[in-house]
């Protein structure tokens, strides 16, 4: 791999997460961005992001390859660049696509598995990745520079990534449902919209900040609002009626399980694509 700046990076699969990636991407690396329809990314290619539908010339072309398709087209695509691609770094962002099937589709990459989450639209991602024992640490150091493009950064151990997919691949939807309903909560108490969205996005913000800059347990954080006798503990009253955390814990068991028949399937189509 050459030296920062000088890595062309080629995402395949330009579509909401693979869009996002290219344009956080694209003022520090030159990019190239594919997908089949290429009339829908005329926007990257205003951003100086070379946009084509020819996977194995972008692959060709690339020091780093990223792949941003759904789960069952990432074997079809691996078969399509394994020989441009040999040798190089390839991040795959497919859910629940394992790295001994990316290896086994195309045995000559060196893969990394990683997940983020729709917040690499303004670059607050948090991206997981998982590097092979054969990423070279000045290949780990380059790759790691291009995911902080997105956000924040974390490796962690490939077992962990399906939970994560379900946590936190998945979490802007729960946390996008938790301020819409807390939103209605206060149009039915007469707030007006525009004032209660910004209220309940900024109170999500804060109270992420304090956790993560205290590092306080959220129980100790919420204890400090919850004055005796005061106007919160009504309200977590209700939602303990409600069984909210159960409600969430459910939430995070489904979309798991459903993580993992999706990889079972994946793993099956793909072990038939690959023969
Ligand atoms: N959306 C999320 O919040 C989220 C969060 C975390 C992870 N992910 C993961 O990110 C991946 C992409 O998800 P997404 O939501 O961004 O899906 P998406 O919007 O459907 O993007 C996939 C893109 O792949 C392109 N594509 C399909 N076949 C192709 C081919 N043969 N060559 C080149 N491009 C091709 C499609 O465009 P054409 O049809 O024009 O080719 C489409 O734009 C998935 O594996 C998903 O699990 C998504």
């Amino acid at each position: 791999m050459k030296g920062k700046n000088e890595t062309r990076v080629c995402v395949i699969g330009a579509g909401i997460i693979g869009g996002a990636i290219s344009e956080a991407i694209s003022p520090y690396y030159p990019v190239t961005a594919t997908r089949r329809n290429i009339q829908k990314v005329e926007r990257l290619a205003e951003k100086e992001i070379r946009v084509t539908s020819d996977n194995s010339l972008a692959a060709a072309e690339a020091d780093l390859v990223i792949i941003s398709v759904k789960p069952v087209q990432v074997v079809p695509i691996l078969k399509e660049i394994a020989e441009p691609a040999r040798g190089k770094t390839v991040i795959s962002f497919a859910a629940a696509i394992s790295t001994d099937i990316l290896r086994l589709a195309a045995p000559g990459c060196k893969f990394v598995r990683a997940m983020t989450n729709i917040a690499v639209g303004v670059r607050k991602g948090y991206t997981l990745f998982s590097p092979g024992r054969d990423i070279s640490p000045e290949e780990k150091t380059i790759l790691e520079d291009v995911l902080m493009k997105l956000g924040e950064i974390q490796q962690v151990e490939e077992q962990y990534l399906d939970v994560l997919t379900a946590m936190s691949g998945s979490g802007p939807a729960y946390i996008f449902t938790v301020v819409e309903s807390m939103i209605y909560g206060a149009l039915r108490e007469g707030l007006p919209r525009d004032l209660a969205l910004k209220a309940a996005a900024h109170t999500a913000i804060g109270a992420a900040c304090l956790l993560l800059e205290t590092g306080k347990h959220p129980s100790e954080l919420r204890d400090m609002v919850l004055t005796p006798g005061g106007v919160t503990i009504d309200g977590i009253y209700e939602l303990e009626e409600s069984r909210i955390r159960t409600a969430f814990m459910k939430a995070i068991g489904a979309a798991s399980a459903r993580g993992r028949t999706l990889s079972n399937e994946a793993r099956a189509q793909a072990m038939h694509d690959i023969e």
